[in-house]
This record gives structure tokens, C-alpha cells and sequence, in this order.
């Protein structure tokens, strides 16, 4: 088919109207489970359109995350608190389009955004219920000890969850800012209480942002039933995530010490990201010396 009598084929960015990689098969919870018993790294980015979730899926990446980042790279804001329900369903299903489109495998977590859980396990299966009806196969939650109920009171009710420590930059202002959480054996103790509780909640996935390698790798190696994902956690966690703007170089202000533009070598966003799915799994990136504390 010609891209003339392509009834797909428009004017702007084409998304393929097929996968490119047709033999892949769906990204599932079975699936996460499997690549973890075998030691293959999870490997997750974040996207807010369609066009970079076909392009991230194609490149071979498992997880594809709509981040409340898109606060600061899509809306222009200082932090993740301005974002609204509405916003992260919006994105959730432009980004369900796009791999809709390419018969995409990727499994797809949204955030759910500032205040749209807190005030009760309640509101937390609306706001959820709307995320997955806007096309998300599991919603991301922040905080720990609190947040457990809620977690549970979700899986129970078949809403897959991914919970999030360590800098958590819904709280960025009570925490002070952007700062590495969980050093000293009181911090990491009590963040290690949050993620067993968590897990025990039904959690299946937890990101660590901004947390000590030595930290996150015991945690990683306690919690056998919840893959932790990490993004400026060194190299010992389950998986690893990070922001679509930062690893494509895309930022106009000090990259974040466990950053890693891949553009630069790859020439190319669709490279970038295959750069990324490969130095995950190869073990390359992060390296703890460079992107590490
Ligand atoms: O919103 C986001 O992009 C995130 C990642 C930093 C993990 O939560």
C-alpha cells in the first residue's frame, strides 16, 4: 500500500499502521515475573504522546510509563503538584493510541497525579478506575506507610499497582528538594518497612528514585514478588526507568547525575532508545560509579 491510497497516511508524524517487531509477545505480569527469575533486566521509559510510545515500544522497551513528568516537560510547570487528573488521562490515552496503532507490546504504567489518592481509598479506585479506562495496565502511586491501605483496597479490586520511594517529587516541597532519600540506617530502615509493606499490600512493582545503590540492591534482593525499578538507584534494582527528555538529551538545565544522554552517540531517537534497552540489559547503565550514590 502506497502511502497515497494509505487511509493512515496523514500529513504529520505517520505511526506505522503495523509492529515492526510482530513476533513479540504482549508484556504482561507473568511476563515481568519471568524476565525477573531469569535476571533480565525490566526495562521502563517514560512517554506522553503517541508517537514516542510506538517508537519506545518498537525499540524493545517492556514498560512505558506516563509519567506526571510531563508537568515539567510537557506543561512547562516547576514540579509534579500542578498536574491534574484530567492531564495524566489525557496522556495515558494518547499513549494507548500509539500502541494501539502499532499493535504495541509494552506494558503501560500512569501515574496517578498530586491529590487524586490522598484523601481516601475511594478516591484512589476513581482516579485509578479513570487511568485504566484511559488505557493504562497499572497505575503509580508515591509514598510509603500511608499509601498501604489504599494499595491493597486496589489490587484487590484488580488495579494492578506500581508504588514509588525514595524521592517521591509529589512531596518535593516536604522533603526539601530534589535529594537522595534513604541515606543513614534510620532513613533505610524505615524506607525498607514502607516496601515490605507495600509488597505485602499486593504491590507488584516499585520504583526507587534517587536512593543509595547499596540500599536499593538488598531491597531488590528482599522483595522477590515486586520488581523494583530504579532511576538513580545504581545498577542493583530489578529494572530501570527514565525520563524520555533526559535520556534523549532534551534538557536546557543541569542533567541529574544518573542521567545518561544516549543520543549523543546514537544519533538517532529511534537509536537512542535501542541504546537504552541495550546498556539496561547488558548492565552497562547505570554505572555506579557515574550515576550512583
Ligand atoms: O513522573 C515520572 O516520570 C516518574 C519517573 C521519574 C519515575 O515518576
Amino acid at each position: 500500500m502506497t502511502a497515497s491510497n494509505s487511509t493512515s497516511a496523514t500529513p504529520y508524524g505517520t505511526i506505522p499502521p503495523a509492529s515492526p517487531l510482530p513476533q513479540r509477545r504482549p508484556v504482561s505480569l507473568p511476563r515481568l515475573a519471568q524476565m525477573r527469575a531469569s535476571g533480565e533486566k525490566i526495562t521502563m521509559l517514560t512517554a506522553y504522546d503517541a508517537t514516542f510510545a510506538a517508537m519506545a515500544d518498537a525499540a524493545g522497551v517492556e514498560c512505558i510509563l506516563v509519567g506526571d513528568s510531563l508537568g515539567m516537560v510537557c506543561q512547562g510547570l516547576h514540579s509534579t503538584v500542578g498536574v491534574s487528573l484530567d492531564d495524566m488521562a489525557y496522556h495515558t490515552a494518547c499513549v494507548a493510541r500509539g500502541l494501539h496503532r502499532v499493535q504495541g507490546t509494552a506494558w503501560l504504567v500512569a501515574d496517578l497525579s498530586y491529590g487524586s489518592y490522598h484523601a481516601s481509598r475511594e478516591q484512589a479506585l476513581h482516579s485509578a478506575t479513570r487511568l485504566m479506562q484511559a488505557g493504562a495496565h497499572m497505575v503509580k502511586l508515591e509514598g510509603g506507610g500511608w499509601t498501604t491501605d489504599t494499595v491493597r483496597f486496589l489490587v484487590e479490586r484488580g488495579i494492578p499497582v506500581c508504588a514509588h520511594l525514595g524521592l517521591t517529587p509529589q512531596t518535593v516541597h516536604a522533603l526539601g528538594g530534589y535529594r537522595v532519600q534513604g541515606r543513614g540506617d534510620e532513613a533505610a530502615a524505615v524506607l525498607r518497612q514502607h516496601a515490605l509493606e507495600l509488597q505485602d499490600a499486593g504491590a507488584s512493582m516499585l520504583v526507587l528514585e534517587m536512593v543509595p545503590a547499596a540500599l536499593s540492591r538488598s531491597l531488590t534482593e528482599e522483595l522477590l514478588h515486586c520488581h523494583t525499578i530504579g532511576i538513580g538507584a545504581g545498577s542493583g534494582t530489578a529494572g530501570q526507568v527514565l525520563v524520555l527528555h533526559d535520556m534523549l538529551g532534551m534538557n536546557l538545565g543541569k542533567m541529574a547525575k544518573f542521567v545518561h544522554n544516549f543520543m549523543e552517540e546514537a544519533g538517532s531517537i529511534q537509536g537512542a532508545m535501542q541504546a537504552y534497552v541495550q546498556a539496561v540489559k547488558q548492565g552497562s547503565f547505570p554505572d555506579d560509579q557515574r550515576h550512583a550514590w
